[in-house]
């Protein structure tokens, strides 16, 4: 690795523990994958924010860096273990809301901003086109690298805050366009439309390149067109499904690339394959959740249309960043909402939050969601568009 001064200044110790400790990350990531040199970054996103995932000594570590350590560039935090404003009324205990809360004021101490949000391209850390960026939620870099085109690696929680605290991180993988090439095309031979179906189409892809190891980014073609809702779900089912950091969808994302020669058709059948995976025949559904990846101000705008007036009979959480709520609240979407008894979980989603047990079966637009729902909360999933989510909310 060739380091400038100031970055061997900063490995030196010359700029303080945090940054010493961050150097020594990133010059030991830059080693193991061959990079030549650190990149300067514009926008940091950090993962592993909930207390349920770092403990005690996940927390023990944020607590020393934060006692030197500052952010140099725009940093924002990914959901936390909890609403940090509604956490009683989401049945969250004391003890738990108390560490969650030390772990976001270690964050904050550092000058994170605590949008505790996996869309934080909704709430102002929105990178621009080639800009070089460390995230660390794998929806987030996959939006951000194929949607957006800005460059990322998917960061560990560890690599992100060091990039943030120093504004480097090293150049390899996704930084460079060489690694940024389609390997494999997809045609999809079906008419897409909504935040589940896209959601549906990332988990067939993301199977077919989950079970090959030579291809990794495809090029999609087959369609005409997608809203930011639904590449946001698009984006977070093929991160989860093939651990995919970065796609080409012809005609709707802005990277150059190279058509591969060889493609793989994804039929109707196909699809209804992958949503029959998603969804347990007779799951007895108590809790329907809307917002993963976190949900939008339109998608907000939309459910409070669907449900003026009425009354939920289910359990039923839309997870959002609390910038949106906000907004929300403005424009009396919010009222709407919360009068037919759905609550707003802000800051946090349903895989972070310690609620494993409390539900049995999830009722859900998010492929993702019920790869999480039934993985970490054993709950058993139902995976239907946002209209049947809301009218199965109100069923009895
Ligand atoms: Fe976001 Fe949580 Fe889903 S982090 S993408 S709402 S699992």
């Amino acid at each position: 690795m060739k380091l400038t001064h100031l970055q061997k200044e900063m490995l030196d110790g010359k700029h303080g523990y945090a940054t010493q400790k961050s150097m020594e990350i990133l010059n030991a990531l830059g080693e193991i994958f061959d990079a030549e040199e650190m990149v300067p970054v514009t926008s940091v996103q950090i993962a592993g924010v909930s207390y349920a995932n770092l403990e005690e000594p996940g927390l023990d570590w944020l607590a020393q860096m934060a006692k030197d350590g500052r952010v140099r560039v725009l940093t924002t935090l990914n959901p936390a273990g909890m609403d940090l404003e509604n956490w009683k009324v989401l049945g969250i205990d004391s003890e738990f809301a108390k560490n969650q809360e030390r772990v976001v004021d270690a964050f904050a101490k550092m000058g994170i901003i605590t949008t505790c949000t996996c869309t934080p391209y909704l709430v102002g850390n929105l990178p621009h086109f080639g800009e070089h960026i460390a995230w660390a939620e794998s929806s987030a870099v996959c939006f951000a690298n194929s949607v957006i085109g800005a460059k990322t690696n998917r960061e560990g929680g560890p690599s992100a805050l060091a990039a943030a605290l120093t504004g480097y991180t090293p150049e390899y993988g996704y930084h460079l366009d060489q690694n940024r090439q389609a390997q494999i095309g997809f045609t999809v031979k079906s008419s897409i439309s909504g935040t589940a179906q896209f959601g549906t189409l990332g988990k067939a892809i993301g199977d077919i390149l989950d079970s090959n190891t030579e291809w990794t980014i495809p090029y999609i073609t087959g369609i005409p067109r997608a809203n930011t809702d639904e590449l946001k779900a698009f984006c977070a089912s093929i991160a989860t499904y093939g651990g995919n950091a970065l796609f080409h969808m012809e005609g709707l994302t802005p990277n150059k690339t190279k058509i591969p020669k060889e493609t793989i058709t994804i039929t109707e059948e196909d699809l209804e394959k992958a949503e029959g995976a998603l969804n347990e025949e007779d799951a007895a559904i108590d809790f329907v959740s809307i917002g993963c990846p976190h949900a939008s101000l339109q998608e907000i705008q939309y459910i409070a249309k669907l449900v003026e007036g009425k009354q939920v009979k289910k359990e039923t959480w839309i997870t959002t960043a609390r910038p949106t709520k906000q907004v929300a609240d403005r424009m009396g979407y919010t009222q709407t909402i919360e009068a037919a008894g759905i609550k707003f979980a802000c800051d946090t989603c349903c895989v972070v939050a310690p609620i494993k047990g409390r539900f049995t079966g999830l009722c859900t637009d998010s492929a993702k969601g019920c790869y999480y729902g039934r993985g970490r909360n054993k709950f058993q999933t139902k995976h239907c568009s946002l209209e049947e989510c809301i009218e199965e909310a109100l069923m009895q």
